[in-house]
């Protein structure tokens, strides 16, 4: 519970944080250790499902937290992908 606590908090910071910046690393997956980069890369690689990056990266196969927020940066690395 204060793993799950802590992993919220968190995720609460590094979303609201109005600092953010291209050079900010921001982990979105803090069980495996997976950024925000390695997902949007990861899609422009051809991962266009959550299925995909579950497959490739390894995201939300522990405690799940994290879906909601990838399945977010997911849909719009999708619409970017398209725009281009
Ligand atoms: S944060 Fe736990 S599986 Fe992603």
């Amino acid at each position: 519970m204060a793993l799950a606590n802590a992993i919220q908090s968190h995720r609460t910071t590094l979303l609201t944080s109005h600092s953010f910046n291209k050079a900010t690393i921001m982990y979105i997956c803090l069980c495996k250790g997976i950024t925000e980069s390695a997902v949007r890369e990861a899609v422009h690689q051809g991962a266009d499902r959550m299925r995909d990056l579950r497959i490739c990266l390894g995201i939300s196969k522990q405690c799940g937290q994290c879906a909601c927020d990838i399945k977010q940066i997911l849909d719009q690395t999708r619409l970017q992908k398209k725009q281009v």
